[in-house]
This record gives C-alpha cells, sequence and structure tokens, in this order.
C-alpha cells in the first residue's frame, strides 16, 4: 500500500485492467488542497495493511475488509431507495429504472464510506458487487448455544427488517471479469472522506453564477415562435428564469439525433441571439447516438460500437478521434453560437426498455473496452466530451446529464431522471451528496397544486433548480393537470399559484450568492455544497438514517415535506441551538420536533452563529449583475462568511482565483465587511 497523497492509499493487486476510472482520467488530483485538509481527527485506516485480503478465482477478483458490528455506511453513488448500506449488498450497473434496492442507479459509484474512520474507492468499470457486512464466515456462530427460545417474528417485516451483526463480519467485494485491480482507501471522518475522495477526483466544480438560477425546459412540441414568446412571458410576468432547455424537436431527426437545426426553428441563429440579448442561457437536450442523417456520421463509423441504438451509432468515446469529433461538432456548430450547454439525455442503460436503446454487455468497441465497461462509463466520457468544447472556448457550462459515475465531481453536470418520486428524489439529493454527485429533484406535472409548490420548494433548495415542463405548454402554475394545460385551460386559482410560485423562485435567487459561496469550498475543500447530515454530525446516531433533511451551503437545515405529508412533519435537530429561517423560534438541538408549513413553506433552520447573506433577487443573471446583500445574523456569537466573487462566468478564475469579502461579527458586535467587493453592494 502506498500513500500517493496526504490520507490517500493506493493498493495494487496484480494487473489491473486497462480500462478503468482512473487510467482513463482527464482531471488530476487536486494535491495541494489536499494537503490543507485537517488531519487531527484520523490519521491512519482503522485497520491494517495485512487484513485487506486479496484473491483470484475463475470468478475474478475478490476483495475482504473487516467490518465492526457497528459501522454505517454510505455513498456508491446515486441511491434513491435507500441511504445507509450497512448489512445490505450494493451492485454498481449503471440502470436508467431500478424498480427495487439493488444499488443499481443512474450514477453509482465503487467508492464507500463508513462511519469507523475509512473510505474505499475501486478503480474498475465493471459491474461490481459490494457485501457490506451482510455475511458472516463459517464458524462465526459456533458458540451460539441458546435454545427453546419461542420465535417471535410473526411478519415479514420483522423477519427480514435490518439487523445489526453481533458477529465479525467483512465487506466482501466480488470484481467478476477482472484479473486484477486497484483499490484506494481514504482515511478520515465521514466528511473528510468525501473531501478528499472529491478532491483526489479533482475538486468540486465552479458553475457558472447563472447556472445556480432558474431553469426551464421548454414543450416538446415547441416551435422557435413559441420559445420566444414563453421567453417574453417570463420577463413580462417578472418570473426569475435563467436558462431555457429546448427538447428533441429542435433536432432535425431526434431518437437518433442529428445535431442539426429542424425546420421547426428555421431561424435558429436568430432565436439564440434574441435570448442571450434577453438574458437567457439556452440549453440543448440530446443523446449520443448518431443517426445515418447526422452530418459526421461517416466519419464515426471506425469510432462506433459493434450495435446500434435508437438506430444510431454509438460512439466510442475511448478513443481519440471519436471524442474530437463530437466535441468538435459541438464547438463550432453551438457553443461558438451562444449555447450555454447541453441536456445528455438516455446515456443509461436500461434492462427494462422493450426496444433497442441501449447495446448488450458483450458488445465491442474499437478502443478495446467491452459493452459493461462501457456502461459505467459512457456517463463521465459524454460529460467529458462535451465540457472540452466548453473549456476550449473559454468558458464555463453547467449542463444535464442522465448517467455518471466515478471520479465526476470535477465535471459541470447535474444528474436527472424520469422516476419521479418526491420522496425518492429528495434522497437524491441527500445520497449524491456522498460521491462527488450533484443531483437534480426536477419538477415535471403534479397531482395538484400543493404537490406542485412542494416540489418546487425541493427544487430550490437543491444543486440545480428545474422545472421540467417538455410535456406540457404553459407552465405548470397556469395549469397541473396535463390534459388541460394541452387545451390551454387555466386552473381557478392560477394568479395565485403564480404569484407563489414566483415568490418561491425569488427565494432561489436571493441565496445565488451564499450557494456559490458553498460551490467555492466544494471546489477547493471538497466540501459538498448541498450535503448529508451524517457529514456534519457523524456521531449522532439519530441522523445516521436521515434521508429527508440535509444542508444547503455552510449552515442552512432543510427540511422539505412532501404532498403526503400534509401541513406538518417531524424534523431532527443535532446538537447545539437552531433558529427558525423565516420565523422567530430558536429550538435547542438534540430532539425530534413536529414543524407545521403551509403548502407554500418549507422550513429551514440555522444554525447558531451563522451570518447569511442575502440578495435582492434578480430576475436573470447579467455580466453587470452587482447583488444587493442583506446579512442576516443568527444568534450572538462570534461568526463569519466568506462570500466569494470573479467574473461569475469565463474559466478566468483557474489564473487568477476567487476574491473572497469576509463579513465578520465580533462577540456582541455589529458585522463587518473586511474586503471590498465589486460584484456585492451591502445595505
Ligand atoms: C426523456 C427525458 C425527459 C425528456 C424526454 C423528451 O428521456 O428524461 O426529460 O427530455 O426524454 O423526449
Amino acid at each position: 500500500m502506498k500513500e500517493i497523497a496526504k490520507g490517500i492509499w493506493k493498493l495494487t493487486y496484480q494487473t489491473p485492467e486497462k480500462f478503468t476510472p482512473c487510467s482513463m482520467r482527464k482531471s488530476k488530483i487536486a494535491v495541494e488542497e489536499l494537503e490543507k485538509i485537517d488531519l487531527e481527527v484520523c490519521q491512519k485506516l482503522p485497520f491494517e495493511e495485512k487484513e485487506i485480503i486479496l484473491k483470484t478465482t475463475k470468478r475474478g477478483v475478490t476483495v475482504s475488509i473487516p467490518m465492526q458490528t457497528e459501522e454505517d455506511i454510505y455513498g456508491f453513488g446515486l441511491q434513491l431507495k435507500s441511504i445507509n448500506y450497512a448489512g445490505r449488498k450494493r451492485h454498481i450497473k449503471v440502470n436508467s429504472d431500478p424498480t427495487v434496492d439493488t444499488g443499481e442507479s443512474h450514477a453509482p459509484v465503487p467508492f464507500y464510506i463508513s462511519t469507523a474512520g475509512y473510505g474505499v474507492f475501486v478503480d474498475t468499470y465493471r459491474y461490481a458487487t459490494f457485501y457490506m457486512g451482510t455475511n458472516s464466515k463459517k464458524g462465526a456462530s459456533s458458540s451460539k448455544k441458546e435454545v427453546n427460545q419461542p420465535h417471535k417474528e410473526f411478519s415479514e417485516s420483522a423477519l427480514y427488517s435490518l439487523k445489526r451483526a453481533k458477529e465479525q463480519r467483512t465487506v466482501i467485494i466480488d470484481i467478476q471479469g477482472a484479473e486484477g485491480v486497484e483499490l484506494y482507501f481514504f482515511a478520515g471522518t465521514v466528511k473528510q472522506v468525501v473531501q478528499r475522495y472529491n478532491l483526489f477526483s479533482g475538486g468540486g466544480i465552479i458553475p457558472p453564477m447563472w447556472g445556480l438560477g432558474i431553469w426551464y425546459r421548454v414543450y416538446g412540441g415547441s416551435k422557435e415562435e413559441d420559445v420566444k414568446k414563453l421567453a417574453e412571458q417570463f420577463r413580462e410576468e417578472q418570473i426569475p428564469m435563467d436558462v431555457l432547455g429546448i427538447e428533441p424537436g429542435w433536432h432535425s431527426h431526434s431518437y437518433s439525433c442529428t445535431y442539426e437545426w429542424s425546420s421547426l426553428f428555421p431561424n435558429a441563429q436568430d432565436m439564440i441571439d434574441s435570448l442571450n440579448q434577453n438574458g437567457y442561457h439556452v440549453n440543448l437536450w440530446e443523446h449520443m447516438f448518431v443517426y445515418p442523417a447526422a452530418p459526421f456520421y461517416q466519419k464515426l463509423k471506425d469510432y462506433s460500437g459493434e450495435y446500434e441504438v435508437w438506430n444510431g451509432l454509438v460512439p466510442d468515446f475511448a478513443t481519440k478521434e471519436a471524442r474530437e469529433i463530437f466535441s468538435d461538432w459541438h464547438r463550432v456548430q453551438f457553443v461558438e453560437k451562444g449555447i450555454a450547454g447541453f441536456k445528455l439525455d438516455e446515456c443509461d442503460n436500461s434492462d427494462f426498455n422493450p426496444s433497442n436503446w441501449s447495446f448488450p454487455d458483450t458488445a465491442e468497441f474499437p478502443s478495446g473496452m467491452d459493452g459493461e465497461q462501457m456502461h459505467n462509463a459512457v456517463g463521465i466520457l459524454y460529460q467529458e466530451v462535451i465540457a472540452e468544447a466548453f473549456e476550449k472556448q473559454g468558458i464555463r457550462t453547467l449542463s444535464q446529464v442522465r448517467s455518471s459515475g466515478a471520479l465526476a465531481s470535477s465535471q459541470p453536470f447535474v444528474l436527472y431522471s424520469d422516476l419521479y418520486n418526491h420522496k425518492e428524489f429528495i434522497r437524491g439529493i441527500v445520497t449524491s451528496s456522498f460521491s462527488g454527485l450533484l443531483w437534480s429533484p426536477e419538477v415535471r406535472d403534479c397531482v395538484n397544486e400543493t404537490d406542485l409548490l412542494r416540489r418546487i420548494e425541493t427544487v430550490i433548495f437543491s444543486p440545480l433548480a428545474l422545472l421540467n415542463a417538455w410535456r406540457i405548454p404553459n407552465p405548470p402554475w397556469k395549469q397541473v393537470d396535463i390534459n388541460k394545460n394541452l387545451e390551454n385551460i387555466w386552473m381557478e386559482k392560477q394568479e395565485y399559484y403564480t404569484k407563489q410560485c414566483r415568490k418561491l423562485l425569488e427565494l432561489r435567487m436571493s441565496f445565488l450568492p451564499y450557494l456559490y459561496s458553498a460551490f467555492i469550498e466544494y471546489q477547493r475543500k471538497g466540501i459538498p455544497p448541498v450535503r448529508a447530515m451524517v457529514m456534519e454530525y457523524p456521531d449522532d446516531l439519530e441522523v445516521r438514517t436521515i434521508d429527508d433533511q440535509y444542508f444547503f451551503g455552510k449552515d442552512i437545515l432543510v427540511c422539505p415535506l412532501t404532498l403526503e405529508d400534509g401541513m406538518s412533519r417531524k424534523v431532527y435537530l443535532p446538537e447545539g441551538k437552531w433558529h427558525e429561517f423565516f420565523g422567530t423560534a430558536v429550538y435547542e438541538g438534540k430532539a425530534w420536533i413536529e414543524v407545521s408549513a403551509k403548502e407554500e413553506e418549507i422550513p429551514l433552520f440555522v444554525r447558531e452563529n451563522a451570518l447569511i447573506p442575502l440578495a435582492k433577487p434578480v430576475l436573470h443573471i447579467t455580466k453587470e449583475t452587482v447583488f444587493e446583500i442583506t446579512v442576516l445574523q443568527f444568534g450572538s456569537g462570534e461568526a463569519e462568511f466568506i462570500l466569494y466573487e470573479d467574473d461569475f462566468e469565463t474559466l478566468e478564475y483557474k489564473q487568477t482565483g476567487v476574491k473572497g469579502i469576509r463579513i465578520y461579527r465580533k462577540e456582541n458586535g455589529v458585522v463587518e465587511i473586511l474586503d471590498k467587493a465589486e460584484r456585492y453592494r451591502f445595505l
């Protein structure tokens, strides 16, 4: 085992495979930043190297790592169905329709974190399986002698509920098809391990400020005029809006794609120019499967896989040629012409979809990768290809993607899904935060008006605030019922709901500087901007299974409600004092409380002695935006917040750095702004 950076060790076993996340990575380990992580708490791993057992069998490589009975386990990428994997099995396989809790998802990652003070990343694109203390070895129970103890568990739920093991167990990792493997071990608390993994992955992204504003995907049947009309309408009705996303209809053929404008958009360039002038950033939907009529089809043919998907080529993004052909086309045709980002759809495999919308695991690719490896790699490779087009242009993007995986924290992409369970979407915010992923719990159609508000409340406190109206021609606040929306019939109280939605979207806009500053900490320290409670309070056993409350930025605890919750829910407040953000109540922590929230309210709690810079909401970000900031104070002790600024949109910060403006309050003192700001004016 070799220490490759502070608190990170690499273990090489026999001959690792050629195609792995690390062997193919483009990002660099953020070595300097890793040096700075405070090592006081955990300096070493909780086990010796000799306790890690590696074996080669006919199946592939098996790894065993000791596991204590009280350990709790997190990570494994985006997980929509559960949060804590102690005593569970995870199967790392990209799958767009996971129906049960196997570990499969849009973005599974072969990385886990243990509350025992370490994390493990298995450098593989194989469908690895992790048994997290699910099994004990023969003989472990041989000392048990109790008899005549009546059986008490008469329901399936009691019989199969999660029980902590009493006997010694192990983590077993099964990597089929591999002859050797590399493992990376990270030391530290849950948060430090996540930080180390993110910095190992290259550090977090800094999105453009506009990317943190409000996103809206327009109706799939929209024509050029419809998009322009909707854009005007948002401005007229003073609905904050930064990004407009155009759905498949912009391609002259989609599913598979041509990457050329269709006849519905005869003057596409004029439309882009006028949207840009009106302060919108335009995002285009696509998938990676290349239709025969696409202009670069012939060029790409030799650099694509053995099977078609949706009648199109599957580019082999592990080859330099395919990457260049695809990336250059995007740069010259779109990025140079004012397109700000893309939505990379359907790069996630499905085992259930009844058509040829994916390739088999047996597929061969010219690079030498097989279908199994490609399924787990393609989300990341595709992101890199598109990100490259923006990098060459010197601008930042924030884009969407439906599949991701290992070492993703430095990719400017946010995950989304077609699945639509609100509770699972909230859980996704929490679970994705362990593995360098960002998740958007987008709003689409809603059961009723309350559902709409509840979903928007979650969305505005997530990494990407997106309304995906691809199935409805009018905004959901005018009509939540799809059929009526298609017929332009408004809801009776549409004015009221427009007002409520506008207020929530404005609330998001007022948090932009606060959230942007959290992203700077993501890039520099690897701290996820939105994250699970267990990262902040790892020793509080109560938080170890909480998957419906989370931290938004440095000091705010978000507790969203869903339609099923009604107008109240239970909230857990960890140690310390907690202030209501909207009210005046102060609670003593380490307690569960019952909180009520009307349909237009979301409970937020602020840590004692926090300063929250809140901006006067703007309708959208421009090159000149100067935020008018009010600093909200909580508690009366010493407090500090660093607000960051730069040009908010180019890659210049990589040379010049980002400027920190220190907001400080001495105990019982007044708030002082200790640095001069250009993009902020303090009220
Ligand atoms: C789905 C995607 C939706 C929407 C739709 C358009 O695959 O998840 O958000 O873009 O395609 O056809």
